[in-house]
């Protein structure tokens, strides 16, 4: 192979055609056929010398570069895209009888008592894209966003190998290919076991890992995380080259985007119900997850004919699966003890696929759940999976209860530290009296010290917290902001011997890693106020409490005297807290330890005076919003902080006195105890207008 060096612009340029196509064909194999037939080392040399090239050659660089798949960082947020064709959704039916109607509908609207055909396909559980390509090449991506408007991702899209930069053969001018980005599932669990390892966050769910790499500024990120895609649809085309949804699919083959097998075009409403039952019982084993069916009427101009409602096409209906349930046995019932000592009953389970997702525990909720339900370990129980939430027991299979088996006796000791734990009167909870002496209390504190609305210190993940109290190098909050001055002097008060901690010599530590972790500690170091009441654990006192407590007290000097000088009326005066939870907040002045650790923390850090910077005159303010569901342009922390800094209350429940939900998707019960109240519910796009 010649030099870099000594090549000239021609030799440049074919070698750089040479490198795009057999890199893409080496793609191709790889990631749509699952029959790589290069080695990693072979594939990555041919990165590196189409890097060398392109560095001594920039203007020759190729649209199809596959150096556009490392991707960038880019500092502001994603630009906006407006889409020229909205991306709608589609509306939702759950049983046999509805897509009955929704055919019958179909036939109606136009006129026919014959059999229209549909083709049905999976519903990728993932986020949906759009890509738009000007004369075949690859020029725009953009997400969803709230149907009209989308963020641009053109960076994070180019990184997934499945989406073609270059269309080759013939293609409209104008081109806009729309499908979803997914992750598969064993794309997910690697991800997370990899985080997991590294004490970083982990993902509920495949789709939440989809969204998360997606969404990402900085597109070497996106880059590193396995996306898959599946086209589906279109948006803008100069010339629509197909007339049926059938006839499109195989354009999509040909261009080289990845078409889902299960596509299938059925005649009869018997076939599509057929097909339906087909995915639902082999959903658990497909690589990725599915929600349900889609189906669209094939014919292009029977779709044009039937049109739009408001939202939604005429044409075309989402058909979902039933929340995924399973039946598994009760191997063990343990007990976690959570940060304010609350015991929280788990059941460990037989470990069992439910809809793709092994799962092997769910939750109990507390002591009372397991008596009315009777749960017992041993027992066979339903289990169901619904969206994000950790898998509950739905119901006791009493007939298959082994005849040698007990009741449950929820502990009375904490099964941590071996103090008492007890249950006061109308609590639902039993909580152990064991305070920070109890290791499981000491290490929750810290972990929600450390969280992201806490004061959110990247590199102190769960697993390493649970290292660090073990090994006796953290065993409360204020020894965090201690970790970088013991990790080379020692410290001859604790039990650490005076040579220093040495952290960089830990088992996958290294100097960077520590010096990442120092300064991801350093800059927490001046905190506001509402995020430092919110760390400090107290019961009952979350993020919005932690902020009405802020902006009524502005110093934290003076919310902290009033409280050790117990003065729970005046907590009581502030709209938003309760009798109840006043005197939580006041009882956790009175105990030392937490004195001794503020007062510690106090000598560390600077806590800020709380600013006021809430927009009294937004058209939410003094308006009470419950948010629900997935959010998609937001996380709902977001949407919460966005709220109250327009002045609005954010409640976790759904009363009379709620002004709006907000409903994303697979919203549960509270959506539809606001329809019950008839509480007025907004779509996400209806909030972000209504704040705009
Ligand atoms: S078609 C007008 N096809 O489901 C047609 N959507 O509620 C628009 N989805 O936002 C979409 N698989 O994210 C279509 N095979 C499929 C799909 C699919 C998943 C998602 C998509 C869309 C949502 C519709």
């Amino acid at each position: 192979m010649k030099d870099v060096l000594t090549l000239t612009e021609a030799e440049a340029a074919a070698e750089l055609q040479y490198l795009a196509e057999e890199m893409e064909k080496s793609d191709i194999a790889y990631y749509q056929n699952d029959e790589p037939y290069l080695t990693d080392s072979q594939y990555d040399a041919l990165k590196l010398r189409n890097l060398q090239i392109e560095a001594r050659f920039p203007h020759l660089i190729r649209a199809d570069s596959p150096s556009h798949r490392v991707g960038t960082k880019i500092n502001t947020d994603f630009g906006k895209v407006t889409h020229r064709f909205p991306m709608l959704s589609l509306g939702d039916i759950f049983s046999v009888e509805e897509l009955d109607s929704f055919i019958m509908g179909v036939k109606r609207f136009l006129n026919t008592a014959e059999d229209i055909p549909f083709m049905s396909e999976p519903k990728i559980d993932g986020l949906s894209f759009s890509a738009r390509y000007e004369n075949g090449i690859f020029v725009q991506g953009a997400t969803r966003g709230d149907g009209t408007t989308g963020e641009d991702i053109t960076a994070n899209l180019k990184t997934i190998r499945q989406l073609p930069l270059v269309i080759k053969g013939k293609v409209p001018e104008i081109l806009e290919i729309r499908g979803e980005v997914y992750m598969s599932k064993q794309d997910f669990l690697d991800l997370n076991e990899k985080n997991a390892a590294e004490g970083k966050k982990t993902f509920a769910n495949p789709r939440n890992a989809a969204a998360g790499s997606l969404r990402q500024l900085d597109s070497r990120i996106t880059a590193e995380r396995k996306l898959s895609i599946f086209a589906y649809t279109w948006g803008e085309v100069s010339e629509r080259m197909w007339d049926s949804q059938e006839d499109f699919f195989n354009h999509l083959k040909e261009w080289g985007f990845p078409v889902n097998p299960n596509n299938k075009l059925c005649h009869t409403l018997k076939e599509i119900e057929q097909s339906f039952t087909h995915l639902a019982e082999i959903r658990s084993s497909l690589p990725y997850d599915i929600d349900g069916m889609v189906y669209k009427v094939n014919s292009i101009a029977l779709q044009e004919r039937l049109g739009f409602l408001t939202r939604t096409p005429r044409w075309a209906i989402a058909h979902k699966f039933p929340a995924e349930k399973a039946i598994t046995t009760i191997q063990n019932i343990r007990i976690q003890v959570g940060r304010t000592g609350a015991l929280t009953p788990v059941a460990d389970l037989e470990p069992v696929n439910v809809g793709g997702v092994i799962v092997s525990h769910a939750t109990l909720h507390n002591e009372d759940e397991i008596k009315r339900k009777d749960i017992r370990i041993g027992d066979s129980v339903i289990i169901q999976r619904a969206g994000d939430v950790i898998p509950q027991v739905v119901e006791v299979l009493k007939n298959k209860r082994p005849s040698d088996s007990q009741e449950f006796i929820f502990p009375t000791i904490c099964p941590e530290c071996g103090a008492h734990a007890i249950r006061e009167e109308d609590e639902a909870v039993r909580r152990c009296t064991g305070g920070l002496t109890c290791p499981a209390q000491a290490i929750e504190r810290i972990k929600h010290f450390v969280s992201r609305e806490a004061f959110d210190i990247e590199g102190l993940g769960s697993k390493i917290v649970e290292e660090f109290y073990q090994e006796g190098i953290l065993q409360s909050p204020p020894d965090i902001f201690s970790l970088e001055k013991r990790n080379v002097d020692g410290d001859l008060f604790s039990h650490q011997s005076c040579a220093g901690l040495h952290l960089e010599s830990r088992d996958g530590w290294g100097k960077k890693s520590v010096e990442k972790l120092f300064n991801a500690i350093n800059n927490k170091r001046t905190i506001d106020l509402p995020r430092f009441i919110y760390a400090l654990g107290i019961r009952q006192v979350g993020t919005a409490t932690a902020r009405l407590i802020a902006k009524n007290y502005i110093s934290f000097q003076a919310f902290m005297q009033d409280m050790v000088n117990k003065e729970t009326l005046k907590l009581v005066e502030i709209d938003g807290i309760g009798a109840n939870m006043a005197t939580d907040i006041v009882e956790f002045f009175q105990e030392e330890h937490n004195i001794i650790t503020i007062n510690r923390l106090l000598k560390e850090i600077a806590v800020e005076d709380f600013v006021d910077t809430t927009n009294y005159d937004s058209p939410i303010a003094g308006k009470t919003i419950v948010f629900t569901g997935t959010l998609e342009k937001m996380t709902r922390s977001e949407a919460k902080a966005k709220a109250l800094s327009l002045g609005a209350k954010v409640s976790g429940s759904v009363s009379k006195n709620t002004d709006y939900v907000v409903q994303g998707a697979d919203a549960g019960s509270k959506a539809a105890k606001a329809a019950e109240l008839g509480v007025k519910i907004l779509t996400e796009e209806d909030f972000l207008s209504l704040i705009s």
